[in-house]
């Protein structure tokens, strides 16, 4: 079985990212799903505690659907290459939405490698889940709009607390 690791900010996951994680499960059998402290994006909405909770709670039903499969959730202030490394994966996996994610993640993955000899692979998100992201989840939740179509079922009434809270 091949072990990888899917780093993320996850704030909050999204069906994109459990997308990712599904093909994961799918190709390699034993997934690390890292939430990561990223220090360019100060202003997220969940603390790292908030986004594991929300992540194993979203990795249930695929955990069942396959029994034969590892998915494990960990929280990560450093490096992606430390998180490998320290949770001895393959590989790190990355879901590709669009050009745009390929600039940047294409970057990434030549940095980690060159830093640290530790791969990269793409994973093609699925059609109708490309236009996801966490930013506009956040964006939309934050004036009450309905996100249900883009975040797992756990997600929604967080994103609720979530705006409320930074309203207050
Ligand atoms: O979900 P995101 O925000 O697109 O994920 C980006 C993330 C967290 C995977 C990336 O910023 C990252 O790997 N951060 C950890 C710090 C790190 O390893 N930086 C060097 C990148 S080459």
């Amino acid at each position: 079985m091949t072990t990888v690791l899917y780093p993320g900010s996850f704030d909050p996951i999204h069906l994109g990212h459990l997308d990712v994680i599904e093909q994961s499960l799918e190709l390699f059998g034993d997934v690390v799903v890292a939430a990561m402290h990223n220090p360019s994006k100060p202003s997220g909405m969940f603390t790292l505690d908030e986004r594991m909770a929300m992540i194993e709670e979203s990795v249930g039903p695929l955990r069942a659907a396959r029994p034969n499969g590892s998915v494990r959730v960990v929280a990560f202030p450093g490096l992606a290459v430390d998180a490998a490394r320290s949770e001895g994966v393959d590989f790190i996996v990355k879901g590709l939405r669009t050009g745009g994610d390929f600039e940047v993640e294409q970057q990434m993955a030549h940095t980690n490698h060159a830093a640290a000899g530790v791969r990269t692979v793409y994973l093609p998100c699925k059609p109708s889940l490309v236009f996801i992201s966490s930013r506009f989840i956040r964006e939309i939740a934050k004036y009450g709009g309905d996100v249900t179509a883009m975040v797992p079922a756990p997600v929604v009434p967080q994103l609720a607390r979530a705006a409320a809270r930074d309203q207050s």
